[in-house]
């Protein structure tokens, strides 16, 4: 929802300071305290800096999560910077050796580590003071229809469980890896019942795995993947479902300690992508909105094949002495600046009445939105940032 004060602020907004990313603050604090909220002790919630790492949103979330999961040396310096005494949980495939050691420099809480290979490498680098590490698994578990899968099939992310015992020798022979537990990241996009029949597969696995090697299993990072709907912004993931679920499954794990690292659940609907119609036309008898801005701004309805969800806010003033364009009552195309066909942010939705020079704000663009987007292509002007909380706030340059 686009709060009042927004609402105003964007419509205060000179059309040559478009396109704009508004971003609620205050929306974000209350959504990432209700998370918290949601969620038994024995939770430990980080968020995944992959999805928005934008430092006034941090600033926000590190009143409400245990730490941060980063995914690169450049995130890793980034988060240290702003937090340098929060937790931080270094994951992803492919570090190089130069990152391993930057993790190991910098103290992260845990290290998880997706292959023998680069448990070696590690070994290397390692000084005195040694690394906790997760072990993450690709699980033969079917996460079922989600938006992406990265566990449960053929991938480059984890070890194949097989591959644990060459990992617990290399383990065995060098007391400065400590191993913690699991790191099971399977799926985005999974709603709260199929993530829990997931994590409550996945912890009756890590527990059988422990118990076989007589080994203590302290923690098991679920990951992320909490699903979001484009097609429907009201309909959240349901977090009190998903805190009570694990307060029940909690119960047949005694002393494990349960982690999770959602991002785009955390952030995306903090952040709204505001831009104008500069044009609109008709081609073989469809309407089509070009917008200020275009997918090189907002990727995520491209990457994702989706309708991004968006509001029209009218704009009266009409400064030409013609007919202004509009659509009435008819399917719209939207469209960006770019020279390609690609470049569509929503795709023939009904509109009440479009004209050129309306504004558009688009919704659900706070996660994997500028961050994932190609800024460079045709040269076109950065957006401008704007953070508000309470009170409106000027623009970040
Ligand atoms: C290992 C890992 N953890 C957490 C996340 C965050 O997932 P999401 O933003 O879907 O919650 C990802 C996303 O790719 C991931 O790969």
């Amino acid at each position: 929802m686009l709060r009042p004060a927004l609402l105003d602020h964007v419509r205060g907004l000179a059309a040559e300071n478009l396109p704009a990313y508004v971003y609620d603050l205050r929306s974000l604090r209350e959504h990432s305290r209700a998370i918290r909220a949601a969620l038994p002790e024995r939770v430990e919630l980080l968020y995944a800096a992959k999805a928005n790492s934008d430092p006034r949103l941090l600033r926000v979330l590190a009143d409400h999560v245990d730490g941060f999961e980063v995914a690169s040396g450049g995130e890793l310096h980034h988060v240290r910077a702003l937090f340098p005494d929060t937790p931080i949980a270094f994951g992803g495939p492919g570090k190089t050796t130069a990152e391993l050691a930057q993790a190991v420099q910098a103290g992260v809480h845990r290290l998880h580590i997706e292959s023998e290979h680069e448990l070696r490498v590690l070994t290397t680098v390692l000084g005195d003071r040694g690394a906790d590490i997760l072990l993450r698994v690709n699980l033969p578990l079917s996460p079922g229809p989600v938006a992406l899968a990265m566990g449960g099939q053929a991938g480059p992310f984890g070890l194949y469980p097989e591959r644990l015992d060459a990992c617990l020798a290399v383990i065995a022979a060098d007391r400065r890896v400590r191993l913690r537990g699991l790191h099971v990241h399977l799926a985005s996009g999974l709603d709260a019942p199929a993530h829990l029949d997931l994590a409550s597969d996945v912890l009756d696995w890590a527990r059988g795995w422990a118990t076989d090697r007589d080994a203590e299993l302290t923690e098991v990072n679920i990951g992320g993947g909490m699903g979001v709907d484009y097609a429907r912004p009201d309909q959240r993931y349901d977090w009190n479902a998903f805190g009570s679920g694990l307060h029940r499954l909690l119960a047949h794990h005694p002393g494990l300690t349960v982690r999770i690292e959602p991002g785009r659940s955390v952030t995306v609907y903090c952040g709204w992508y505001v831009t104008q119609v500069l044009d609109l036309k008709r081609s073989h008898g469809q309407a089509f909105a070009v917008l200020r801005g275009g997918t090189h701004h907002l990727r995520t309805p491209a990457t994702k094949q989706h309708d991004q969800p968006f509001r029209i806010i009218p704009a009266d003033d009409w400064p030409w002495p013609w007919e202004r364009p509009r659509a009435r009552q008819e399917p719209v195309t939207l469209v960006g600046q770019l020279c390609t066909p690609k470049d569509v942010l929503a795709h023939r939705v009904p509109v009440e009445l479009l004209r050129t020079g309306d504004r558009i704000a688009f919704a659900m663009a706070g996660a994997y939105a500028w961050n994932i987007s190609h800024h460079d292509f045709l040269m076109h002007p950065a957006p401008v940032f704007h953070h508000l909380d309470e009170v409106p706030s000027l623009p970040t340059p």
